[in-house]
């Protein structure tokens, strides 16, 4: 029996058991641009963000995309043309986002190691505001604003030491991590800066991890900033924004977490009285189901009970399985009749962590057929390498009936265009 599969999106699905990218059937896609590639639903982007926007209706707001999770920059371009701000780490994504046109009064610099190059870059573009994150780097902002009689825009990040109940490679609101500054130094920085002249106060900011599948450490983050703001207006130091990062989960597996829309409207709830500015910072809950990496099978191998279906995307392709071991559904581009076959799933890279499923149960596979790795849209391409000498892939946006090339798969001579040969 012919078995449609669970995409984690409603804008990846199959019609006449072929799988379609809202309207654009993923073989015309392959066929057009190659494999490996990755997909992108822009209604499925663009409805994730207006999730959060509407959530937050009523309330000042910013939602400013974290550029890290995906830096192409025509998703930037509809991201920021529909309203959406940007949450950068490095002067790279600062320059996608400007070429995006994302407006700087919507982009905020986050990261504990932002250079001086970087800081005067982002002065120069005229950005939200700087989350500071150590003592040297205030000072380094300040002294760089100061030489070019300037006031930078500042937050300190706090690391509020909560949980946030996540992968602990992708936590980062605890004691023990390098992130923000903790409580008591926060309220020393927030003195410090007040004295200078050349930084203007303006938000409280923290980010506690990535993936969660659990809102409520978010909350409980917020309380505690919603009360460290209370302290600081005490002291007499107005704080308009507060700015509670990303981490929002999605569905990988089985758990489905909450929706960008519930979200959203338990954080309104909670400062709508507060008149503060809320930023959030959300990454993979904007773009990470709303694309797949497309790839071909090359050869389907049996060691004695085991088969390995082998495709032409690796590790190098989408790092996430080889790095956290995260689970992606994998799906056939093309529902097929047939037994369904435990087989496990690995690219072509010398590494036995080069693998995207292991016992996934699929419908007999040939070479030539198509398969989808789902929920790959964040943290996939950015992450993207060139090890074991491989071009990384391309980048396909769907809207409507019409896949659009939004990036080139690399070439031979991309991979040594910084090589000096002598
Ligand atoms: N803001 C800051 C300061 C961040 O460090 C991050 C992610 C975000 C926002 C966005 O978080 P999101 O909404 O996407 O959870 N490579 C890992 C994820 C690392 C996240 C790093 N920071 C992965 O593939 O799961």
């Amino acid at each position: 029996m012919r078995q449609d599969h669970d995409t984690r999106s409603r804008f990846f699905t199959y019609r006449d058991g072929r799988l379609y990218a809202e309207n654009a059937d993923l073989h015309d896609i392959a066929a057009t641009w190659g494999t490996p590639t990755y997909v992108y639903s822009l209604q499925a982007i663009l409805t994730a963000l207006r999730d959060y926007q509407t959530g937050l209706d009523g309330i000042p707001h910013l939602v400013a995309f974290a550029v890290k999770a995906n830096g192409n920059v025509a998703i930037l371009r509809h991201l920021g043309q529909a309203g959406a701000g940007a949450d950068l780490t490095s002067a790279g994504e600062l320059f996608a986002a400007q070429k995006a046109g994302i407006p700087p009064e919507r982009m905020i610099f986050s990261g504990v190691g932002k250079t001086e190059d970087e800081i005067a870059m982002a002065l120069h573009a005229g950005i939200l505001m700087f989350n500071i994150e150590s003592e040297p780097e205030l000072e380094t902002v300040a002294r760089l604003a100061a030489e070019r009689g300037r006031r930078a825009p500042i937050a300190i990040r706090v690391n509020p030491n909560v949980d946030p109940k996540t992968h602990p490679k992708i936590s980062t609101g605890l004691k023990q991590h390098k992130f923000g500054v903790p409580w008591e130094q926060a309220r020393t920085l927030y003195k410090r800066a007040a004295d200078i002249p050349s930084l203007e106060i303006r938000g409280i900011a923290a980010h506690i991890g990535s993936s969660l599948m659990d809102t409520a450490p978010l909350l409980q983050a917020l309380d505690l900033l919603l009360g460290f703001r209370q302290y600081l207006q005490n002291k007499g130091l107005a704080i308009p924004y507060l700015d509670l990062g990303g981490g929002l989960g999605i569905q990988y597996e089985k758990q489905i977490p909450e929706t960008p829309s519930e979200y959203s409207q338990k954080l309104k709830q909670r400062i709508k009285d507060s008149g503060v500015t809320l930023i959030l910072e959300p990454g993979r809950s904007i773009v990470g189901n709303a694309g797949i990496l497309l790839t071909k099978v090359i050869y389907v191998k049996k060691n004695d009970d085991k088969v390995f279906v082998v495709v032409d995307a690796g590790m190098n392709s989408l790092a996430r399985p080889a790095i956290y071991g995260a689970y992606h559904h994998i799906v056939p581009v093309a529902a097929r009749d047939g037994a369904p076959q435990t087989v496990d799933v690995v690219g072509p890279i010398c590494e036995s962590s080069d693998v995207f499923g292991k016992n996934r149960s699929l419908p007999p596979c040939r070479p030539g057929d198509l398969l989808a790795i789902c929920s790959a849209g964040a943290y996939g391409y950015s992450m993207a390498s060139n090890y074991n000498g491989q071009p990384r892939p391309a980048e396909v946006l769907v809207e409507g009936h019409h896949g659009r090339l939004i990036r080139r798969r690399e070439t031979l001579d991309d991979l040594l265009r910084n090589q000096i040969v002598q």
